[in-house]
């Protein structure tokens, strides 16, 4: 499922779809891809609605991938659930596995299906624990595995088992979800199959997981990567400190710190300090800016001696000497801010 906004995200989805975002040197969804075909799974349907072409131009028939990838294309967004309906003339197999296209997760896609089977289930869920479920609904399963209820968020959760956006269909509960309207799989889709008695069981692992909807969790999952700490078959042997095109230069006494990206044709001139930040492709960043837990989109040009902290910078946006940018600014594409142009601190 690849085609929501991305609001969340803006102004970096304003051209881009969130899961073609640059992710520690890759499309975000090529990541995911990457996983799929790792576990032996080969034909790959993108539900798309925004920016549907930017998948294909990029992706093609797969084969590059080794895979073979099919493109849905909805004129108007379905939502999750009309979604996965609109896909279904396309699947080939009794049994689908869905992904949110916008999830980073460690989670073994094989014991996940072995769970459906072994289950006999009509639909099961990767459920992940997490450390701070009050921040998320979250599925109670029974002793056997089945789920009991969908649970919205509340302050006291009595499991902290959460819906990880990725699940196991039988491919003939797809066909039952409406078709042509706007239907969403978690409020509407999967509370009804637990009414009719449908055998929705869980797989509970405790694996990596992370959704990249919000700027400081893009920044993060992209710097898990990048060290490690979230597996992509693209990265091995790659993983580090910080992960740097071939192409970019990157003067001397400059500190790439904390799982930081940079992109194609980048160049940081000396003394610059980027910590816990993605740069795109084509940024010139000047000596002596400090950059951290940042986003900084391909073409931008950040002044001398520039500090940000926790911001957006849009597309061929400049960001002029000695600004200060802080606490979720997000500058929108082609802005032009002159030295010293917004600062946080008074003196000059
Ligand atoms: P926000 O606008 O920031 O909430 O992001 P989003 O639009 O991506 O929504 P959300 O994060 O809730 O979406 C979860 C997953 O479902 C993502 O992979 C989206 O691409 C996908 N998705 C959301 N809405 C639709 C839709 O209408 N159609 C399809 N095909 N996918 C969708």
């Amino acid at each position: 499922m690849v085609g929501g906004k991305g609001t969340r995200l803006r102004p970096l989805t304003v051209n881009t779809p969130k899961p073609m975002l640059p992710t520690a040197g890759h499309p975000f969804l090529t990541h995911l891809l990457a996983r799929i075909k790792a576990a032996g799974i080969t034909h790959v349907v993108l539900g798309t609605s925004f920016k549907a072409e930017v998948f294909e131009e990029y992706f093609g028939d797969g084969s590059e991938m080794g895979l073979e990838i099919e493109y849905v294309v909805e004129d108007q967004p379905l939502g999750t659930g009309g979604g996965i309906r609109n896909v279904y003339d396309k699947l080939r197999h009794d049994t689908a596995i869905v992904f949110n296209g916008d999830v980073l997760s460690g989670a073994d896609l094989n014991s996940i299906l072995d769970t459906h089977r072994e289950k006999d289930a009509d639909l099961t869920m990767h459920l992940v624990r997490v450390a701070n479920p009050r921040a998320f609904g979250c599925v109670p399963t029974d002793e056997d595995g089945r789920v009991s209820e969908f649970l919205e968020k509340t302050e006291d959760p009595p499991t902290d088992q959460i819906n990880a956006g990725c699940y196991v269909f039988k491919k003939e509960l797809i066909e039952q979800i409406p078709a042509g309207r706007a239907v969403s799989v978690e409020r509407e889709t999967f509370p009804q199959l637990l009414e009719e008695g449908k055998r929705v069981f869980g797989h509970v692992d405790a694996s990596y997981w992370r959704d990249m909807g919000t700027p400081s969790d893009f920044v993060r999952g992209s710097a898990d990567l990048v060290r490690g700490i979230a597996y992509s078959p693209l990265l091995e042997g790659k993983t580090g400190e910080s992960l740097v095109d071939a192409s970019a230069g990157v003067r001397d006494g400059v500190l790439l710190l904390g799982g930081t990206v940079v992109g194609r044709g980048t160049e940081i001139g000396a003394g610059c300090r980027v910590d816990n930040t993605v740069i795109f492709d084509g940024v010139t960043i000047e000596p002596g800016a400090v950059i951290e837990n940042s986003i900084i989109s391909s073409g931008a040009r950040i002044g001398a001696n520039a500090h940000i902290s926790g911001c957006i910078i849009g597309e061929g946006a400049q960001v002029g000497a000695r600004c200060e940018l802080n606490a979720g600014m997000r500058v929108f594409p082609g802005v032009v801010i002159p030295d010293s142009g917004i600062r946080f601190s008074s003196d000059q």
